[in-house]
Formats: structure tokens, C-alpha cells, sequence
């Protein structure tokens, strides 16, 4: 009889692409470990075939031990005995880890990079050959896998290869594909965004408390007022302001409120949000890839 656990298992990876590859993953901090999880979770190669690296070997032994995969101090062994490699450093270590890891990298390597504002361009030129790059702006909810994935594909990415890395980022989250050019855009939006939802809520839960709930009652409130409002306009399919239409009422509670947020401006502040980020991006992107 098939358990439980195996059949979950099995769902896991209809629902996901198989990719069934060697992974290894330099830097396994915040978001190499959340994508690592989330490869493992949704089935999408054994555990056996992934190494996690890093530059503290008690880190990585932990890691290793409660996911089951492999760990390596030596970058350089851990990229020749992978075929996807996930670049996980930050972007200001991401140019030593390219010259450490360079001869090892072979023609039919994929390179999946999650670097802010690294290039594609600057990564082929590290590494001084014709590789398949991807370039990535994953964000933080890719922790709990509510990743919001933007991925672009570099010349020499085959259509396979563009598959499996989508297949990856699934893994946590929703994806969309779109040019390098617009990587900016969507740091200033999703990459950044969890920041201002998590301004949104702090105030919300202030507002509560002004008017006399707990901290608890007003936290739990906030919080699912803004995890639920997301899921109906996700699953609804509807226009954000149909849904909110729909909420207020002639004379009423929300109507008052929405003029209220009218008046400060609420959506000009969050363009204008948006498009400052996109703007710092661009800026930050021409530094790291000078450097
Ligand atoms: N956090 C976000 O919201 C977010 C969103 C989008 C993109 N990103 C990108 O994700 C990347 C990682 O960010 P993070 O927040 O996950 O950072 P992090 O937690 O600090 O992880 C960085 C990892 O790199 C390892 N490392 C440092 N130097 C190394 C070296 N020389 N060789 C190999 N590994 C090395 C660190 O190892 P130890 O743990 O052993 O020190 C750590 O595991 C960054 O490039 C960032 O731009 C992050």
C-alpha cells in the first residue's frame, strides 16, 4: 500500500517539474537555504544530489543534517560535481566567488544568480566563456514560499534550462519572466515591496490600538486583513478596485476612511515608492557591475 507521506510526495512533483539534477548552491544564508528548502520540498531532484556552501562549516553541518544534503567548504568541488548552480552570495562577494569558481565552470553548467543588481553581462564576462545565465530578483516571502520571482534569460539559456529554473523559483512562490531591463522595475516593486506592506501593517495595528484593542487582538486583525484582502484579489481574478467597491457601503465606515487616504495621497506615495526604488536600483546596479 502506498503511505500517505509517499503519495503527498508524489503529488508534489506532478504539480513541479522533475528536474532531477545536481544542484549545488554557493551560499546557502536567508534566501540559498529558502530556495534549497523549497527545491526539497516540492521534490524537484533527491536531497542526495544538493550541496549547500557557505563559508561557516557549522552552518552548513546543520543545514546538511536536517535537510540530508551534502555541504562543502570547497566552492570549486561543489560547482564540478553540480549542474545547476544556484549563486547565493551577496552582491559585493558575488566577483570573488566568480574568479574562485571560474575553471570549474563547464559549458553545460546552469547558472542561476539571485544577486541584486548583478548582470547578466557582468557575470559572463567574470567567468570568461559561454554559459547559460539566469538572472533572478526573488523576494523575501520566498521564505514561506510567497516568492514573488522575476527571472530573465541570458543568450545562451536553452528553452530546458529556462524551464527548470522557473521550475526552482515555483517552488517558492509565483514567477514571471520578463527582460533584464525591467529587473529594476521589479526590485522597486516586489523585491522591495514586502517593506512597505510591512510599514502597512505596523500601522494598522497602531491604528487598532489608538482606538483601544490589545497589541495581540490588533496584530492578529491586521495581519489577516492584509493576508486576505491579497488572497481574494489573487484568487478572484477581479480588479483591486471592483473588490473594493464591493466593501464600501453609501455613507459608511470605508468610504470615510478612503477619503481619508485620499487626501495624504496614498496611491501617489506608493508610485512614487515604487518608482524611487526602481531608480535607486538603477544606481546600485551600474556600482556593483563597474566594480
Ligand atoms: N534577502 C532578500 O530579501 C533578497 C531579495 C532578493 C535578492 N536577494 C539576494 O540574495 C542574495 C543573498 O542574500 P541573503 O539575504 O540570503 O544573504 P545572507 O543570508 O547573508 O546569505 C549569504 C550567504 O553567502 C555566504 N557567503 C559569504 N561569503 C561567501 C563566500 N566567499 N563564499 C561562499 N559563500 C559565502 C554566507 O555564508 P555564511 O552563512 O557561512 O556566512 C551566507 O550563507 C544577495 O545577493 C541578495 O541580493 C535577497
Amino acid at each position: 500500500m502506498v503511505n500517505k507521506q509517499q503519495e503527498q510526495g508524489e503529488q508534489e512533483q506532478e504539480r513541479h517539474h522533475y528536474i532531477d539534477r545536481s544542484i549545488a548552491i554557493l551560499g546557502a544564508g536567508n534566501m540559498g537555504s529558502a530556495l534549497m528548502k523549497g527545491i526539497i520540498n516540492a521534490r524537484l531532484t533527491p536531497t542526495d544530489k544538493i550541496t549547500a556552501s557557505g563559508v561557516h562549516l557549522d552552518k552548513l553541518q546543520r543545514l546538511s543534517a536536517q535537510w540530508n544534503v551534502n555541504h562543502s567548504l570547497n566552492l570549486v568541488e561543489a560547482v564540478e560535481a553540480s549542474e545547476i548552480v544556484l549563486l547565493c552570495v551577496k552582491p559585493q562577494t558575488l566577483p570573488k566567488v566568480l574568479s574562485q569558481v571560474q575553471k570549474a565552470v563547464r559549458k553545460d553548467h546552469l547558472l542561476i544568480s539571485i544577486a541584486a543588481g548583478v548582470k547578466i553581462a557582468f557575470i559572463q564576462s567574470a567567468l570568461g566563456q559561454q554559459v547559460a545565465i539566469v538572472r533572478s530578483m526573488p523576494n523575501i516571502a520566498s521564505t514561506v514560499d510567497e516568492g514573488a520571482t522575476a527571472l530573465s534569460f541570458g543568450e545562451f539559456v536553452s528553452e530546458e534550462q529556462q524551464r527548470i529554473a522557473i521550475s526552482i523559483f515555483e517552488a517558492v512562490g509565483e514567477v514571471v519572466v520578463v527582460a533584464e531591463e525591467q529587473l529594476d522595475a521589479v526590485t522597486g516593486l516586489s523585491g522591495s515591496g514586502p517593506a512597505y506592506i510591512y510599514m502597512v501593517i505596523e500601522a494598522l495595528i497602531d491604528g487598532g490600538v489608538k482606538m483601544g484593542l490589545s497589541r495581540d487582538i490588533a496584530s492578529k486583525l491586521a495581519i489577516q486583513t492584509v493576508l486576505g484582502s491579497a488572497k481574494l484579489v489573487k484568487e478572484s481574478g477581479l480588479h483591486p478596485a471592483i473588490l473594493r467597491d464591493q466593501v464600501t457601503t453609501p455613507g459608511g465606515t470605508a468610504i470615510n476612511a478612503i477619503h481619508e487616504l485620499e487626501s495624504h495621497g496614498l496611491r501617489s506615495m506608493l508610485i512614487n515608492a515604487v518608482a524611487t526604488a526602481t531608480r535607486r536600483s538603477e544606481e546600485l546596479s551600474k556600482v556593483i557591475s563597474r566594480s
